[in-house]
Order: C-alpha cells, then structure tokens, then sequence
C-alpha cells in the first residue's frame, strides 16, 4: 500500500473523476429507472420508453465498471486519513456510510445486469447487447424477482445519496475543508 498516499489530504485527481462521473450518472439513473418503469407499467411503449431503458442499460453497466475500478483504486492507494480535528464517532460514521454506499453502487447494478440476462433483454444503445451475466439462466419469473431486487437496492441508494449529500453539506456551513478534498 502506497502510505505516502494514505496520508495526502486530498483524493487522487483519478479517484476524483471518477466519483463525479459516478455521481452524475447515479443521479440520472434514478430518475430515468422510475420513469421508464411508470411508462412499462402503464404499457406505454415506443421510442421514448425503448430509449430509457437502453440508456439506462448502457448508463447502469458502465456505473459498474467504474465502481469496480473504483473499488481498484482505493484497495491500491488507500483513503485519505480525515483531519486529526474530526470527532472520531464522526469519522466512523462517514467510514461506514461510504462502505455501504460502495456495497450497494456494485450490487444494484449487479442485480440490473442479472434481471436483464435472465429475462433477456440485453439490448442497449444502438442496438448493442450487453454481455450476458454469467452463470445466471433465462427465466422470466427469476428476472421479476431479480427487478424486485433491483428497486429495492436502488431506492435504498437513493435515501443513503440523500444522507450523503446532507453530509457533504453539512461539512461545506462548517468550512472544515472535507468536501474539497473531493472536488
Ligand atoms: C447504480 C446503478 C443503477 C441504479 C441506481 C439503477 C436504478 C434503477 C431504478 C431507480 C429503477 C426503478 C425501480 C422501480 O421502479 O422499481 C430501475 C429499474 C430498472 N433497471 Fe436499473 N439502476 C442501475 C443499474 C442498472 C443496470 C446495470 C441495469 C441493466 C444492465 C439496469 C436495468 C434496469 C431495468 C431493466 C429496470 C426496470 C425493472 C422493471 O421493469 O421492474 N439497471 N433501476
């Protein structure tokens, strides 16, 4: 492990680019995942639901490989340490929330890429398949659960982004420099 990096008070520039990318893309995945399946629901199909959902495919898939990149990155360089100021139970809450936010940025789009195999429905933008998740059967009763799944990940994501941001916030009113290691 690089420690020099471990004690760097800013993120690496890499590591930057790529929670800001994860972040725009995560908070236009949530938006579109409801509408294109409002739309689904209401059987209301055509161009503009057939583009949500290969755009959401296309989007989801690619939030995956950065993640796993992601994930990469900071079992190589490690985490910069927070400022010996940050109240120590403030700093294991931040730690575990930003696990739990890895954990569910991997297994919703986990489960996306798995409903869509089982079911299949693997085509994205362009008329480009996806590949097909390995080991994971076609199914359509097991793609349902896999979708049920996929909600629920995705919206218990939502509320965490929800605590993230408050946070981040919280940080920016008390100018403690926390936020900016990130920007
Ligand atoms: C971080 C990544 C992702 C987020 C935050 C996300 C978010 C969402 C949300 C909020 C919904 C609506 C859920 C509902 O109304 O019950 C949804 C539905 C869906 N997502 Fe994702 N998604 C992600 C990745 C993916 C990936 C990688 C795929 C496939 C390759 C995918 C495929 C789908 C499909 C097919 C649906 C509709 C399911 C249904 O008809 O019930 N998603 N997603």
């Amino acid at each position: 492990m690089n420690t020099s990096s471990l004690r760097a008070r800013k993120y690496p520039v890499g590591w930057r680019v790529v929670h800001w990318l994860v972040a725009v893309m995560v908070l236009t995945l949530i938006p579109v995942g409801l509408w294109m399946t409002a739309r689904g629901e209401a059987n209301v199909w055509g161009a503009l639901t057939n583009a949500l959902y290969s755009s959401h495919k296309a989007i989801g898939f690619t939030v995956l490989l950065l993640m796993l990149m992601r994930i990469a990155m900071k079992i190589r360089l490690g985490t910069p340490s927070y400022p010996d100021t940050m109240p120590r139970r403030l700093a294991q809450a931040a730690t575990g929330l930003h696990h739990l936010l890895y954990l569910l940025l991997v297994l919703a789009p986990l489960s996306g890429w798995a409903g869509v195999t089982a079911y299949p429905a693997l085509v994205t933008l362009g008329g480009y398949d996806l590949p097909a998740m390995p080991f994971v059967p076609q199914n359509r009763e097991l793609a349902e659960q896999l979708f049920g799944v996929h909600g629920a990940l995705a919206i218990t994501l939502a509320v965490l982004i929800v605590g993230h941001i408050g946070a981040a916030v919280r940080h920016m009113l008390r100018k403690d420099g926390i936020v900016r290691r990130m920007l």
